[in-house]
């Protein structure tokens, strides 16, 4: 294999660029070329395939940071139907034209799944990213878990349903432990919580933060760092007068509470709190929006204003309980160490495995408590259930105290390998050296947009 393609799909992380740096570095070693395709899977449907060389003369361009966020090859949400054979036929085609013999695709569960019908035309992997942790398995049985349901309001008269687990769970099974991208969103999430807690406390408020996740409690589970008092996940409906005995009792004594909510979180009849106006991206997701407001007006009302007016002297639940989202924040800027070192290992890996002839296989990270992280391939199709579906790994039960409202024992022990060591030292001090540099008042912020669209070749002009 000479030629390889490689693409960004799905929501950014912070880790992107390190993936794609990994896969550089690899493909420099081998004497493969590597072409970045813009945009994901956009690039595809255009015939003129926007795309640019990443190691001419297997350097790697200076465009391609790894300690960037972000990805300097663009991403959309944009798949391949598998049902649009007209669509296939194109896009392979179009690969060929350009000389590509494989494709690496940075993705999550959506590229995995739109990645299965062009591992059938050409040599594909996948390198994972998702800052909700949900790309990976609890155990290796656990897609043979899933089964249909019929579902009249369903698009197609049936629904997915996971059957509770008979397996064990164990930490040493887990398929992708964890995945570029979900360390430096819950810096920054752990971060944020840090920043209200000191605000409801000088205020004596009730603070919910919600953090991104869509139906994935693993970035809520990560918060925990920040201290919050109560960690609210998707995976586990919301008993609202458990918690209100909670918040009261925790507003008792110190007189300020912090809530962090996942943004999918559901009630007991599995709705989704944040989904009141339902809408969907590209992709077919709904668009959650607003369920740390969702659960504020629950708040306001069955807390109710008198019980403030004891505290605050005079205040109304509305002014006492506040909300916050750390929002896009979560998936943007300089990814942590932890993130960056192992996003490379798996980009390095997808070149692998290409090379290997291990076609559609996923680099994966795994953890033994014995030999910590180390980098592997993992055949895509055991991510697949019977249909051929894969879904998001959702946060096991046992990782979550529904009670205490908080990691469980287990759950601290399943973050504490990510996150011990997770910042290097030079994060600080990037930090410190970067942020406050006089230059940062006088220079216009400048792009890599900018300079890698001077790279843009596209094919039409190619084949003149
Ligand atoms: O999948 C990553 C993610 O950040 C989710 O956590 C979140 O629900 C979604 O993307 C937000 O997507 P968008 O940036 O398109 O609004």
């Amino acid at each position: 294999m000479k030629r390889i393609g490689i693409l960004t799909a799905g929501g950014d992380t912070p880790a992107l660029n390190a993936t794609i740096h990994g896969a550089v570095v690899r493909a420099n070693q081998l004497k493969v070329e590597i072409v970045g395709l813009i945009k994901g899977f956009n690039c595809l449907f255009n015939p003129r395939v926007p795309h640019v060389h990443l190691n001419p003369l297997f350097q790697e361009i200076p465009e391609l940071d790894p300690t960037k966020g972000g990805t300097l090859i663009g991403s959309s949400r944009d798949y391949v139907d598998p049902d649009n054979k007209n669509d296939l036929d194109l896009v392979e085609s179009r690969l060929k034209k350009l000389g590509i013999e494989g494709l690496i695709c940075i993705g999550g569960d959506g590229t995995l799944n739109g990645l299965q019908p062009l591992a059938e035309r050409l040599p594909a992997v996948l390198a994972p990213k998702t800052i909700d942790n949900d790309l990976g398995l609890n155990y290796p049985s656990e897609p043979d878990e899933w089964v249909r349901v019929n579902d009249a309001a369903a698009k197609r008269g049936y629904r997915y349903k996971q059957v509770p687990a008979t397996e064990t769970f164990d930490l040493d099974h887990i398929v992708n432990y964890a995945t570029p991208g979900y360390t430096t969103a819950v810096y920054v999430s752990a971060g944020g919580v840090e920043r209200i807690r000191t605000t409801a406390e000088s205020h004596r408020r009730i603070a919910i933060i919600e953090v991104m996740g869509r139906h994935s409690g693993y970035i809520a589970l990560g918060t925990a760092y920040g201290q919050p008092d109560i960690i609210l996940i998707p995976e586990h409906p919301l008993d609202l007068e458990h918690l209100v005995h909670r918040v009261k009792h925790i507003y008792d004594l110190q007189k300020n509470v912090v809530i962090v909510c996942g943004e999918g979180i559901v009630d007991e009849q599995g709705r989704e709190l944040g989904a009141e106006t339902k809408s969907t991206d590209p992709s077919g997701n709904v668009v959650l929006s607003g369920a740390a407001d969702a659960l504020r007006n629950k708040l306001v009302q069955m807390i109710g204003d008198r019980y403030f007016q004891l505290y605050r002297r005079g205040e109304s639940a509305k002014e006492a309980i506040f909300t916050r989202k750390v929002g896009h924040t979560q998936r943007g800027g300089r990814p942590i160490l932890f993130d960056r070192f192992y996003a490379g290992l798996l980009g390095a890996r997808a070149v692998d495995l290409l090379l290997e002839g291990r076609n559609n296989a996923v680099s994966v990270l795994q953890y033994s408590t014995d030999k910590g992280f180390h980098v592997e391939g993992y055949d895509a199709n055991r991510f697949r259930d019977r249909w051929g579906l894969i879904h998001a790994r959702k946060l096991h039960p046992a990782l979550y105290d529904a009670k205490l409202m908080k990691p469980s024992r287990l759950g601290i022990d399943y973050l504490l390998p990510i996150f011990t060591d997770a910042i290097g030292n030079d994060d600080a001090e990037h930090m410190r050296s970067t942020l406050f540099d006089p230059g940062n008042l006088a220079q216009p912020y400048h792009s890599m947009n900018t300079d890698v669209h001077k790279r843009i070749r596209y094919l039409e002009t190619e084949a003149a």
